[in-house]
């Protein structure tokens, strides 16, 4: 299939407070951002022209901003309304929602004290297409070699372009190798989550088991699959786990704006059967986020 360079596409892209045509979108190459990487951005979804907790997801940019040391230049509601007013003017309901902010030129070396905050929002059509029995197939995941940093290391809970570089780096080695995603361990050796999604397990008890986000992303749609199996009367326990755990348990799902809920078949040499407690939350997730049910 060809590709479609993301830098060549009809539409408008919403630049520091204006509409502006998608090809001309731009930044300069000397950006701090593009070079230090001062860079955090959002992956939302809209469904049926609803952004899902559009709210919670600007909220979570502007802190990222702010573990990264800048700000962004305008309120929350002025994002939001921003977000809206571009679905709107490029027609699309159900799609994918990219909001950014960057360091800008004004300075180009390690300090930054000076830059202007650049705000960018994106948006491009990518139903979801609802099929669970190929979900249900499950996907397969190498174990990274790459850890995720200690919150001493890094700025660990910003959704910051810096900290992609290993998951690149895993993805690729994971799909060199015929998976399709890598499961990340975190520098003690607990599972952390895959390159861009957090991680489920079931056990035999139809126990949901999920790593404490002490050194990762608490995804958005971690915390509301949390809040939907509750309301499902699973339990749900937050704790450390060690690779080895994953031989005891049955089921395996990742979570997040993409990836909605994914089943797992394996991971490394642990495989999982997706089975009716996937199943209840692939398809319960999908009900919220179409407004079936509320949370
Ligand atoms: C590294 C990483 N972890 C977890 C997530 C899941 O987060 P959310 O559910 O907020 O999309 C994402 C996706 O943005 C991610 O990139």
């Amino acid at each position: 299939m060809a590709l479609i360079p993301f830098d060549d596409r009809d539409g408008l892209i919403w630049l520091n407070g204006e509409m502006v045509d998608w090809r001309d979108a731009k930044t300069h190459t000397l950006s701090h951002g593009l070079h230090y990487a001062s860079l955090v951005f959002e992956g939302e979804r809209a469904y049926g022209g609803t952004i899902f907790a559009g709210a919670e997801h600007t909220k979570r940019l502007r802190s990222s901003c702010q573990m990264l040391d800048f700000d962004i230049p305008i309120s929350n509601e002025e994002v939001d309304e921003a977000k809206i007013a571009l679905l709107a003017a490029n027609k699309i309901t159900d799609g994918y929602v990219r909001a950014f902010c960057w360091r800008g030129s004004e300075m180009m070396a390690i300090s930054a004290q000076q830059t202007k905050t650049h705000v960018a929002i994106a948006a491009w059509e990518w139903p979801s297409y609802f099929d669970p029995e190929t979900k249900m197939r499950g996907i397969t995941l190498d174990i990274a070699k790459w850890k995720r940093p200690s919150p001493e290391s890094a700025p660990v809970h910003a959704k910051a372009a810096g900290l992609y570089t290993i998951c690149t780096l895993s993805k690729h080695e994971a799909e060199k190798k015929g998976f399709q995603d890598a499961l990340m361990l975190d520098y003690r050796g607990y599972i952390a989550e895959a390159t861009g999604a957090n991680v489920f397990f079931i056990d035999a008890e139809s126990t949901l088991h999920t790593p404490i986000p002490d050194c990762f992303l608490n995804g958005i749609t971690r915390q509301t699959v949390i809040r939907l199996a509750q309301s499902l009367q699973m339990k749900v326990v937050e704790r450390h786990l060690q690779p080895e755990d994953m031989a005891t348990m049955k089921e395996c799902f990742l979570t997040g704006t993409a990836a909605e809920v994914t089943p797992v078949a394996r991971i490394g040499n642990y495989t999982f059967t997706p089975s009716d407690a996937c199943r209840q939350l692939v398809t319960a997730y999908d009900d919220l986020v179409n407004g079936r049910i509320n949370l």
